[in-house]
């Protein structure tokens, strides 16, 4: 799939923006705060529901105006999807799909689909579970729409089950209420465990196969699920739920003094490891860095097999912190996948020659295509 149009009103420094991209290489080129990676953001929004940097809409409007508009035009095998997403000061995102109005932003799932490699994914490695986890979630809610309405609704769930626990301080008797909402956590919980378990297996037998590219063979990528719930099988939804159920059951005591729920999805981490040591702990700043490719090549991959195209991808100033043997990797292998690149210095590709590249010159909030 790719981008064919892209038009933005009032989005971060776009007053107006209105312009086509190439189906191949788009290279956006500037100096610093001219607006390329708000392109890449308004890119993603439109796949993903979300800014990649913030959760603020408010953020996003340009400043001194109310509201922002995005709308991009996406060539698929099935066919054209105009997606529109807006946001108007404290009203609800907006969402419309040729030309429909979605009831929810949930709807925008598995219309787009995009990779987004940023220098703040080295966070996937470097910071604690919570990131690591916003990373598969975002991607597997792009690739089904179900997962994404299930963690609506447990995350729902789950509040009001610690708000119930704090409650039971004063009030004992409610404990006897507890029993519903461990049932519903737990159902809606193990699908969300079944679904994790079953793409991180995927991601880490595709992310050892890139990683294995990018450097001759001589380290072995795994990545391992380290699920806040215990079960014989991860893949037996029933067997999980039961598993959880109990937990929550033995742990009563222990949650009520917390006033929190301990176990659960919102607990999950996954190991990412070289050669069988963690990278975290004990890999340096390029093996790190090359990891994280070798994850995102292997997402394209993922996303290339479930859905039966390329997804688009974005690459936000991550050419220039790539050795010279990885960046040809790159561009010689993505020659199917529409991809953008920010980066400040264009020289680095105008040397590729041979290559189907399009360039736009960003100058704070205007795009000049050459
Ligand atoms: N809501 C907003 N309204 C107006 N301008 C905004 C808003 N949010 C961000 N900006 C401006 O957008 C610019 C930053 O844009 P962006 O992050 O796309 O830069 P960039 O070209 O990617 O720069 P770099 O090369 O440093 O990554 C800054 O000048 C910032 O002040
Ligand atoms: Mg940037």
């Amino acid at each position: 799939m790719h981008i064919d149009y892209i038009k933005l009103i009032n989005f971060r420094n776009y007053g107006m923006l209105d312009m086509e991209f190439s189906k191949n290489f788009n290279i956006l080129y500037g100096d610093n705060a001219q607006g390329k990676t708000n392109i890449l953001e308004s890119i993603f929004i439109c796949a993903s529901g979300r800014s990649h940097r913030t959760s603020r809409d408010m953020e996003l409007i340009k400043m001194g105006e109310d509201s922002y508009y995005i709308r991009l035009d996406v060539e698929k095998e099935s066919g054209k999807k105009e997606i529109e997403v807006s946001y108007k000061q404290e009203e609800k995102k907006r969402v419309r799909i040729n030309g429909v109005q979605e009831p929810k932003i949930g709807s925008l799932m598995g219309n787009l689909n995009t990779v987004m490699f940023s220098p703040e994914d080295l966070m996937i490695i470097k910071q604690g579970p919570s990131e690591r986890r916003r990373f598969i979630d975002i991607t597997i809610s792009q690739l089904r729409p179900s997962y994404f309405f299930d963690l609506q609704q447990y995350n729902k769930v789950l509040v009001q089950r610690n708000t119930l626990l704090k409650s039971m301080q004063n009030n004992r008797r409610l404990v006897d209420t507890l029993d519903v909402w461990n049932r519903n956590l737990a159902g809606v919980g193990a699908r969300i465990v079944k679904v994790r378990n079953e793409f991180i297996e995927k991601l880490s037998e595709y992310s050892e196969k890139s990683h294995r590219k990018l450097t001759n063979g001589e380290e072995k990528l795994t990545i391992k699920y380290s699920p806040s719930i215990k079960a014989d099988s991860l893949n037996d939804v029933q067997n999980v739920e039961e598993s959880f159920i109990k937990l929550m059951e033995i742990s009563v005591k222990k949650e009520m003094e917390k006033c929190t729920t301990l176990y659960g999805p919102q607990r999950d981490d996954y190991d990412i490891c070289l050669d069988g040591l963690s990278l975290k702990m004990f890999g340096s700043q390029g093996q790190q860095r090359t990891a994280v490719l070798s994850v995102k090549l292997a997402e394209i991959e993922i996303m290339k097999e479930d859905t039966g195209e390329a997804p688009v991808l974005l690459l936000d100033d991550v050419m220039s912190e790539l050795d010279q043997n990885r960046q040809e990797y790159l561009i010689n292998n993505l020659k199917s996948v529409q991809t953008f690149i920010t980066c400040t210095d264009k020289d680095f590709f105008s040397k590729k020659s041979g290559k189907e590249l399009s360039f736009y010159h960003v100058v704070s909030g205007c795009v000049l295509k050459e």
